[in-house]
């Protein structure tokens, strides 16, 4: 299928927060809500109500404040959290979905959940049918769906849809899949259950292996219409896809991925900064996208090449992300940077003068000194 418009659900209030140590009150969550509403999210996922009386506010203050992305709230299949998720959801300004989740997987149906594979297509069928009709969407998620029998998944995916799921998510919760296993088991979910094609189907990566994206945009070319993912990948244990990975990839290699998304891609410099400050999170310095050195480009020839033609290094144009390109002068730095350099700087040394710093900034660099300008020029001006 071409050009398909991918749904993207974002869960940095959700699965992002349950990175240790973060915990966003109501009105982070409103500020970081806002700024994905900016991004272009379709979903948000704000938090999961019943957890505790201040995810519970978290739910509530974003599904009152943000009105064109869907606010969602994640559920188990207690009713006791159906009801909470809700509720939370009840003053909405816009569209309200409540994601409910149930593991599928033997061990976790044997040794966490202690029921049998009747009971939980049952309580499957239940939970989804108790909230049908009290939010605008309902989304049913087989949690730890790629280490579950896929006819068992679409036995359960079949139950949860007659039911009136709008949106089915597969997650690949302990991201143990490989990518063309994940694109395999996807597609062979939705042979098996042909109803899914009525519905949204949700791809959910973590990274434990490193390849939420990967497996992520696999889940996409077999069918999936909507990416669950966080601002700079954050989320339990290694993470969830990242958000701005995910969308960068689909829009900078749409050659090969024609889908599109709502993403507008001058505004993740922005969410990524502000998750950042508010969760705590650094974000690495060689992360794809956001990260610090994204941008930056250190060695001699790459930045000999960088002042000729950016496309030289660069496969995205960093304005464009709110983001901007550097130079940094190091060790492996050459002369058209350290000369461009100076002229910012608005310095303006002969070239004897110029050559004489830059022999002495190459002496002091390679001593793995964080060499500046002034240390430079320091003996030669002596
Ligand atoms: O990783 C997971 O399975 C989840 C579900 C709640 C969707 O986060
Ligand atoms: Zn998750």
């Amino acid at each position: 299928m071409r050009n398909r418009r991918i749904t993207i659900l974002d869960t940095t209030l959700r699965d992002g927060e349950q990175s240790p140590g973060i915990a966003l009150s109501p009105d982070e969550k409103v500020e970081i809500a806002h700024a994905l509403d900016a991004l272009g999210v379709d979903v948000i996922e704000a938090g999961f109500a019943v957890s505790s009386p201040g995810d519970f506010e978290g739910v509530r203050a974003v599904a009152a404040a943000v009105s064109r992305p869907t606010v969602a709230s994640l559920s188990r299949t207690r009713h006791e959290d159906l009801d909470a998720a809700v509720e939370a959801l009840a003053v909405a300004r816009g569209r309200t979905r409540v994601h409910i989740v149930l593991a599928t997987s033997p061990i976790h149906m044997e040794f966490k959940l202690g029921l049998e594979p009747d009971e939980v297509v049952a309580q499957a069928r239940d939970s989804v049918a108790y909230v049908h009709g009290r939010v605008d969407e309902v989304e049913f998620a087989c949690e730890d769906a790629t280490r579950s029998d896929p006819a068992f998944v679409a036995e359960v995916c079949r139950a949860a849809i007659e039911a009136g799921a709008t949106t089915v998510n597969l997650p690949d919760t302990v991201g143990y899949s490989l990518p063309d296993e994940y694109a395999s088991f996807v597609a062979e979910v939705r042979r098996l259950c042909p109803e899914l094609d009525r519905v949204a189907l949700a791809v959910h990566c973590h990274d434990d292996l490193g390849l939420a994206v990967a497996n992520t945009l696999a889940g996409v070319r077999a069918g999936a219409s909507q990416v669950e993912c966080t601002v700079n990948g954050i989320g339990e244990r290694a993470g969830v896809a990242a958000l701005e990975e995910v969308a960068m990839a689909l829009r900078v290699r749409s050659d090969a991925y024609d889908y599109e998304t709502g993403i507008d891609p001058s505004r993740i410099g922005h969410a990524s900064r502000l998750v950042s400050e508010l969760t705590g999170y650094a974000v690495q310095p060689n992360k794809a996208i956001v990260g610090a050195n994204a941008f930056a480009h250190e060695a001699g020839i790459h930045q000999d090449g960088m002042l000729k033609h950016a496309g030289t290094y660069q496969i995205m144009d960093p304005e464009e992300l709110g983001l901007t390109m550097t130079l940094p002068l190091g060790k492996h730095s050459g002369r058209h940077a350290f000369r461009r350099a100076v002229t910012e700087a608005g310095m303006s040394p002969s070239e004897d003068e110029l050559a004489a710093a830059f022999a002495r900034f190459k002496l002091l660099a390679d001593a793995g000194l964080d060499v500046t300008l002034t240390d430079a020029f320091e003996e030669v001006a002596a």
